[in-house]
């Protein structure tokens, strides 16, 4: 069957009536891919949700195809968001698909650049404040009551309707929920939308419910510290987050399926993010991939026992931060001179042929 988009799709799931347009950059469907060293290394089916390859790159696209779909059907010409990257570009592309105007808020220098390149050619309005995406959301969300623009990040319902919508593909994908999911957690939005995902989904199908395992960057772990953190620092730029909006949601999706809230370091997260480019072939984000070294943290200590079913959901793509992947990585282009011969010797003098 043709994949027509998420709206299309899952549509009796979602808030959509005769009047919300069928808004698509055919989002969603995205692959479920089983990691097979590092399952065989943990002694676990551990299987990937790979949302970098949505169109602009990241799970945004879910709940971004929804909120802009409704901003339309209410009549809105203008959107507006706090974002670290991902929300921004998506919330772009949908506002250039829809003909809306968009308007975006980052924190100055505080962007992977790819991100900011996809803002620049989706055609946003751009303002980078010398704050983090908290003193952003704060503005935005004051700035939406006072003027007649739509907030697009997830205190949107309409986002966390729309990323449910990853939990129902799992379920799909699988057969069944798995026994664990693991999933990064910023401003706490995507674990809340996943849990209702996983309910509404075992409610119509019986597929069941898994442990949610939420994991925060050591130096933006409010959850974890239950306290804000008033300056959060950590290389996953994407989840620099002090004070999550969907806080308590994540809290209660934490305790209502029996699993937990976690941090894991920067260390953790670059080695985790580092492996399963180099032994999987799969390159996702620094922030995705906390969702991985959440997954070894918890498998080695116990807390996921040997021989479970886990989906560990890998938010973003890795090209959106081409700065940190040359950064971190001891590969370096070797330049030789353009000659056969050259390339021929340099490789016999390695040993290796
Ligand atoms: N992973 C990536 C790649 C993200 O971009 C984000 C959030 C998260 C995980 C965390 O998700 O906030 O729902 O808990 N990025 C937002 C943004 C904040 O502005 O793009 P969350």
């Amino acid at each position: 069957m043709k994949w027509n988009g998420l709206i299309a799709k899952y549509k009796e799931f979602l808030p959509v009536t005769d009047k919300t347009p069928m808004l698509t950059l055919n989002e969603g469907n995205t692959p479920l891919i089983h990691l097979e060293k590092l399952s065989e290394k943990l002694g676990v089916e551990l299987y990937v949700k790979t949302e970098g390859a949505n169109p602009t790159g990241s799970f945004k696209d879910r709940g971004m195809v929804m909120a802009v779909a409704k901003a339309v059907e209410e009549g809105s010409t203008t959107i507006m968001c706090a974002s670290t990257g991902n929300t921004s570009a998506a919330a772009s592309a949908y506002a250039a698909r829809a003909g809306l105007r968009s308007i975006v808020v980052i924190p100055n220098g505080k962007i992977a650049f790819g991100k900011l390149a996809q803002a620049v050619m989706y055609g946003a309005e751009i303002f980078a404040i010398e704050g983090n995406f908290d003193d952003a959301l704060k503005m935005v969300r004051e700035i939406c009551e006072e003027l007649p623009i739509t907030l697009v990040n997830s205190v949107n319902p309409y986002r966390i309707e729309g990323q449910k919508t990853a939990a129902f593909e799992i379920c799909e994908q699988l057969g069944k929920a798995p026994d664990y999911l693991a999933i990064p957690v910023g401003n706490a939005g995507n674990i809340t939308a996943y849990w209702k995902g996983f309910k509404e989904f075992n409610e119509r199908h019986q597929t069941g419910l898994p442990k949610m395992h939420g994991f925060e960057a050591e130096g933006a772990a409010a959850i974890v510290k239950n306290q804000v953190i008033e300056n959060p620092e950590t290389v996953a730029t994407a989840i620099r987050i002090g004070n999550p909006a969907s806080w308590e949601f994540a809290v209660n999706a934490a305790n209502e399926s029996g699993g937990k809230i976690d941090m894991v370091t920067d260390e953790e997260i670059l080695d985790a993010y580092q492996l399963i480019a180099r032994t999987e072939g799969v390159f996702a984000e620094p922030a995705s991939s906390a969702s991985i070294a959440g997954v070894m943290k918890d498998v080695n200590s116990g807390k996921i026992p040997k021989g479970s079913t886990v989906v560990a959901v890998l938010t973003g793509n890795g090209l959106k931060d081409p700065n940190t992947a040359i950064d971190v990585s001891s590969i370096q282009p070797i330049v030789l001179p353009n000659e056969k011969k050259a390339v021929m010797d340099h490789l016999k003098g390695d040993g290796h042929v």
